[in-house]
């Protein structure tokens, strides 16, 4: 049994953009049931209620060198059996979004932001005297920490018995800060150098964190193999490969509790492996919600996602004109860069066989799963991915470019043979995304046979967390050996 600080910018259901809050929801569940004593820690972002908490503790001083001493309180609650924290400092968390303004701009003190955020989650721990034997941080965010831990805290008694462990799930965006920023963090200058934590001049909070951390994971085998290279490195591929003997790529799960097609409340009817008659009903209730023809012989297409580069959004948009002329039907759901929430919406208002929703939904991301025959993610990277895991629970085969935890987690279709669970693709271009576009609808409209069994195959598969969290442990258990 191990005291773990699980450490996060976001968790599901109280603050999520993406993956990353379905993973700091479940993972934290598993490890707990695995027998570990964990808490875990958010910012109390303006939307999570106080008043749906409990005052956990005040006081709590956190040191921001050119800001002084800022003081925050603690509040707390149990969900699904896990203490989860959340600092509360309405000067920094009281805004409406939880890393960007209203236009998409991320806030201008992103740094102090989130370098308290990462400190004071530590000073709570001290003051509930809970002494972590791993503090596992997530991402730029939390990066921070195992920073913290190596230096100014590795004399502290305290913590000086607790290792870290930072798993990437994103390393396109580094929290890449200027110099002034690395004084919140109160180390010494000797710190800020090539080999640590600067990067051109500037402070970058993600190469600290690979520098520091104990151990380093990444949310799929693949992609801790890609950042080594140029393509997928955002500049700090050498960086990774020189700490590559303490990387480890650990495949994320799928809370079953959640994504399940036979238990979800969303969906218009549930259904499972055995009897697939719901599905037509969800498609049905998926074309009436987004207003599209009640066409059953026709395939349809769904897109959730983040409306980001990193998605292929680009590549759908130089595509689409050529789709949306293949029989088939498309649905979009997703948020984020403006033009592209311009286009979906400008492509569904102008083509009848298209159906967008702007906006962040789970209830319709549900639906999408479910009513879909056919899921797009071509992406340009995809550290993980769980959309195309929830589809194959849901029956619904994806279309993906063959990159990280997508390549990891799908398995090409062989008409020979036919085995397979989806349609891959690897060059990022709209000829090679149009052709295995029109290869998938082909498929569904000529091979029907073929499709029954990827169905059939998709459904039985399945990506527990509880495989995961055991790995984690044994990371844990090396990350502990490390450090001593
Ligand atoms: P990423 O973390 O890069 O965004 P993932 O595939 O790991 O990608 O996870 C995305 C998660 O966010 C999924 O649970 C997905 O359903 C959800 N999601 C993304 N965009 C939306 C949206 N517009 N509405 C509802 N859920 C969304
Ligand atoms: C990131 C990645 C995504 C991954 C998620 C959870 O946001 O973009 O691929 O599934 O984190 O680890």
């Amino acid at each position: 049994m191990k005291q773990i600080l699980f450490c996060a910018s976001e968790m599901a259901p109280f603050a999520k953009t993406g993956g990353l809050a379905d993973v700091a929801a479940a993972l934290p569940k598993q490890l707990k049931k695995l027998g570990h004593n964990i808490k875990v820690v958010l910012p109390r972002y303006y939307t999570i209620n106080k008043s749906d908490l409990n005052f956990a503790i005040g006081n709590i001083g956190v040191d921001m060198g050119p800001l002084g001493t800022l003081w925050c309180a603690a509040y707390k609650t149990l969900y699904e059996g896990v203490e989860i924290y959340f600092i509360d400092y309405e000067i920094f968390f009281g805004r409406a979004n939880l890393y960007t303004d209203y236009n998409g701009y991320s806030y201008p003190d992103n740094d102090a932001r989130f370098i308290f955020f990462s400190k004071a989650a530590l000073e709570l721990a001290r003051a509930l005297d809970f002494r972590p034997d791993i503090i596992h941080a997530n991402d730029w965010h939390t990066a921070a920490q195992p920073i913290l831990l190596n230096t100014i805290l590795r004399q502290d008694p305290f913590f000086q018995k607790t290792a870290s462990v930072f798993t990437i799930h994103n390393l396109q965006h580094q929290g890449i800060f200027s110099k002034r920023a690395f004084e919140y963090l109160g180390i010494g200058w000797e710190h800020f150098n090539m080999y640590e934590m600067e990067a051109l001049g500037a402070l970058n909070l993600m190469k600290g964190a690979v520098y520091h951390a104990d151990k380093i994971t990444t949310v799929s085998p693949k992609y801790a193999q890609e950042i080594q290279t140029p393509e997928f490195g955002f500049g700090l591929q050498e960086h990774i490969k020189a700490h590559a003997y303490k990387l480890f790529g650990i495949l994320n799960g799928v809370d079953y509790d959640e994504w399940n097609p036979k238990t979800d409340p969303f969906i218009a009817k549930n259904y499972d492996i055995d009897d697939l008659n719901g599905k037509k009903l969800c498609k049905q209730d998926l074309q009436k919600t987004l207003g599209l023809a009640q066409r059953e012989d026709l395939p349809l297409i769904g897109f959730v996602g983040r409306f980001a580069q990193q998605k292929g959004i680009e590549l759908i948009a130089a595509a689409t004109h050529e789709m949306v002329h293949l029989p088939l039907q498309m649905v979009f759901l997703g948020i984020g860069e403006k033009w592209a929430e311009g286009f979906f919406q400008d492509i569904a208002n102008r083509y009848e066989n298209v159906g967008c929703f702007v906006g962040y939904s789970n209830e319709l991301a549900h639906k999408i799963e479910a009513g879909s025959d056919l899921f797009l993610m071509p992406s340009l990277f995809e550290p993980c991915g769980l959309n195309q895991i929830y589809s194959l629970r849901y029956g619904t085969l994806p279309i993906v470019r063959a990159v990280g935890g997508l390549d990891d987690t799908i398995q090409n279709y062989e008409p020979q043979t036919k085995t397979g669970d989806g349609f891959k693709f690897y060059d990022a271009t709209k000829d090679a995304l149009v052709g295995t576009v029109r290869w998938a609808v082909d498929t569904w409209l000529h091979d029907k046979e073929g499709i029954g069994k990827m169905i059939h195959t998709a459904m039985s598969k399945r990506f527990d967390w509880q495989r995961s969290a055991k790995e984690y442990e044994r990371v844990y258990e090396l990350a502990l050996e490390t450090k001593r």
